[in-house]
């Protein structure tokens, strides 16, 4: 077992000296398979980075306001984003088989937000994942939840078959609200999720520290949205997580909750894409909008 006081301490992340992946432009994917890394090029631009949309809290929390309609909501703002991040009813039901985007698929499931939400089990095949021809599939992992084992179980299994048929698997750290989003908690799950297989991670950013998180993973870090901020709120937060090494977001409430969120993907793919500051990305929404001030 290793000795859990010593590595509290005596860290040392070198986050000054960025991972190098020799060959290929996404982070730790560099001896991967070829799916693998078609799949992965889907997802993220030759830069590296991505900018995805998600729309998959129905899953566990049924019509979202702003999913209410997700082909009038949704469907018109696809175009503008790198990946969708989706459930297959809503991907078979509702998106155009047409269109030109990397999907990922929400592969894990079960409780309703009526029940306890770390119980979830694995809740579609790797076979339908290809069916799809999604570019990866995303498993919820709660470390440090009740359901901790099981919820990383489901995440290697999926791992594994994903590995079968070339198919990355994007870990979700869920952090409980008992749970403290700083950069050791943060560290520690997006760590174990990289460690047991996962080809990219999509984690909560904090204030203090995210570069060690970033740092310290192998392979890409996306960040999660969460719920809704003020405008300038969420493209500093962008701002600051791709600054400080992550490789793209995944903003779901914080784009179609929004007066107007064709113009927020547009100052979220300046921040991410062009490193334009969060200050500049906010006049853009501001121009783009009319003025809104939401
Ligand atoms: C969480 O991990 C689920 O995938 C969510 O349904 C989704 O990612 C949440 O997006 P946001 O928090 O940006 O609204």
């Amino acid at each position: 077992m290793a000795d859990l006081e010593g590595n509290i301490s005596a860290k040392q992340y070198f986050v000054d000296t960025p991972q190098v992946t020799p060959g290929f432009h996404v982070k730790g994917a560099g001896n991967l398979d070829f799916g693998m890394k078609h799949r992965l090029g889907r997802i993220f631009r030759s830069d590296g980075r991505t900018v995805m949309l998600a729309f998959d809290h129905g899953y566990f929390q049924g019509p979202t306001s702003g999913l209410e309609r997700i082909d009038l909501n949704i469907v018109p703002l696809a175009d503008d984003v790198d990946a969708l991040m989706a459930t297959r009813g809503v991907i078979r039901s509702l998106i155009p088989p047409a269109i030109d985007k990397a999907l990922v698929l929400r592969a894990s499931g079960g409780p309703s937000i009526l029940k306890e939400l770390s119980d979830e089990r694995l809740a579609m095949t790797i076979d339908d994942v290809v069916r799809i021809d999604a570019a990866a599939a995303a498993v919820q992992v709660f470390i440090g939840g009740e359901n901790e084992t099981q919820s990383v179980h489901n995440l290697t299994q999926l791992v594994d078959a994903g590995l079968g048929v070339g198919v990355p698997v994007m870990g979700v750290t869920a952090v409980g609200r008992e749970l403290t989003r700083d950069a050791r908690y943060l560290g520690l799950a997006t760590r174990i999720i990289a460690e047991l297989g996962a080809q990219l991670v999509k984690t909560y950013y904090c204030e203090t520290d995210f570069e060690q998180v970033t740092s310290a993973c192998p392979v890409p870090i996306i960040m999660a949205g969460g719920q809704k901020l003020p405008t300038i709120d969420a493209l500093m937060m962008a701002s600051r997580a791709i600054q400080s090494g992550a490789s793209g977001v995944d903003m779901g409430r914080n784009i179609f909750q929004r007066v107007a969120p064709s113009a927020m993907i547009t100052a979220v793919n300046a921040v991410v894409h062009e490193n334009m500051s969060a200050a500049d990305a906010h006049a853009l929404y501001r121009e783009l909008s009319d003025g809104a001030t939401d």
